[in-house]
């Protein structure tokens, strides 16, 4: 599909952005099922503004968009609230067409500019409370760090009454009448886009949805998906109580037991470390074979446990491709200070507990000081010792638990 429409926001704002209904996967691991869009607007003020560009394959579909509303030439500035370069990846090419445009974003953002252009450009740094005069218009900046990195802002079109805030409020949604009023449900999208892109960060959203509470929004503009010209307010509530949901959970009382065995002898460990879990707690208790589990799905289960234990035999000393995958899925952000121990069937070596653990301690969770290794096929003492492992891993659960309600 090749689309080179415009589409009018207010009088002087159009967005500009480009989509991507084929993208099958973003980020390497997050499906996109609906396609997605990257947003990208023009404000046609006395100085001519841009913010946001797009992916950099997109390059000249944006090109002949940008020679549609005004000559590149005149682009006085280029507003970057976000750098990841699924926006920021065309502001090479841009400032090749537009090199007298100055790049206005925070500290971060220009610093990561860098980085990625690799030459210099003008620039200008702001921050919650800048303003920048474009003639007849007038943009306030917001601090809105780490939406969904540490560079993001959000940007304020104080006479249109637009707000443009990347990555916040966005969803991978491709859909080509682009208005929140016009391309039906996409309510499922937006809850997957928070869940798997903004959630780790939802102490940071509900400081930013703090932040616009004062503003008189027309209209939110964002990175991604529709535009939220009728229903933004619904967006913004949303993406509040899925944050507070979020930040509510390390007191969720739920543990989760993940593994694989080829012989079925870590499942049995598995069976039993369940049971003395259950006996001393009365958190929920999630076990399951990963064996041939979904990465999205995975990484849920990991999300909503406060409590994880992982089991892989070792198999050519090593542990499991499914193991390593467990680990990718454990997001440091979201996850830190999470108890976790390992257990496993072995037959000699038994690398297996030292190379869990040592994983689980780089990505910052609570290494339990006990674990299960049990040789070959476990017997009744081995099915003792894991029930009093689950039963003392309970007890530092409870601990933990009782802990997080006094803070
Ligand atoms: C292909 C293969 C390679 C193995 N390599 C090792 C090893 O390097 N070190 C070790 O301690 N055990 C090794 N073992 C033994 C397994 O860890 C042992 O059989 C264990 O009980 C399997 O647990 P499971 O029934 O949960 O799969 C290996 C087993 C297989 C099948
Ligand atoms: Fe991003
Ligand atoms: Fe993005």
């Amino acid at each position: 599909m090749t689309d080179e429409r415009i589409l009018p926001i207010t009088d002087d704002v159009s967005w500009i952005g480009v989509l991507d209904p084929g993208l099958i996967t973003f980020d390497i691991v997050m499906e996109t099922k609906y396609g997605t869009t990257y947003n990208s607007y023009f404000i046609n003020a006395e100085k001519k503004a841009v913010i946001e560009t797009t992916k950099e394959k997109f390059w000249p579909t944006y090109l002949s968009k940008l020679k549609h509303v005004t000559d590149p030439s005149e682009i006085q500035y280029i507003i970057v609230d976000h750098t990841e370069p699924d926006h920021s990846g065309n502001i090479r090419n841009l400032l090749a067409v537009a090199p007298d445009a100055t790049v206005v974003g925070s500290g971060n953002a220009i610093k990561f500019l860098r980085d990625q252009t690799g030459h210099d450009f003008k620039s200008l740094v702001v921050k919650s409370g800048d303003t920048l005069d474009l003639g007849n218009k007038t943009l306030h900046f917001i601090n809105a760090p780490n939406l969904h990195w540490p560079d993001s802002i959000y940007t304020w079109l104080e006479e249109d009454r637009l707000l443009f805030t990347c990555d916040s409020f966005g969803c991978h949604f491709c859909h080509e009448a682009m208005y929140d009023d016009a391309v039906g449900d996409f309510d499922d999208a937006f809850t997957y886009y928070f869940d798997a892109i903004l959630r780790p960060f939802s102490k940071y959203m509900l400081q930013a949805i703090e932040k616009i509470k004062p503003l008189d929004i027309r209209c939110i503009c964002p990175g991604h998906g529709p535009i939220l010209r009728s229903n933004w307010q619904k967006y913004v509530d949303l993406s509040a109580k899925y944050a507070s949901r979020a930040i509510a959970m390390p007191n969720e009382k739920r543990i989760l037991i993940a593994y694989v065995s080829a012989y079925e002898n870590t499942t049995l460990l598995a069976h039993k470390i369940a049971e003395g879990l259950s006996q001393s707690c009365d958190f929920l208790i999630d076990i399951c074979d990963i064996e041939s589990m979904h990465f999205s799905k995975l990484e849920d289960k990991i999300a909503h446990c406060s409590g994880m234990i992982l089991g892989s035999p070792t198999l050519n000393q090593n542990i499991l491709p499914q193991i390593y995958q467990f680990f990718a899925a454990v997001n440091p952000i979201r996850d830190k200070g999470k108890l976790a121990a390992a257990f496993g069937s072995y037959g000699w070596s038994g690398e297996a507990s030292r190379m869990i653990e040592t994983n689980f301690s780089l990505l910052k969770l609570r290494v339990f000081d006990q674990n299960v290794m049990v040789k070959f096929k476990p017997h009744e003492p081995d099915f003792e010792r894991c029930i009093s492992f689950g039963k003392a891993f309970a007890d530092r659960m409870i601990e933990m638990y009782q802990l997080s309600c006094n803070l």
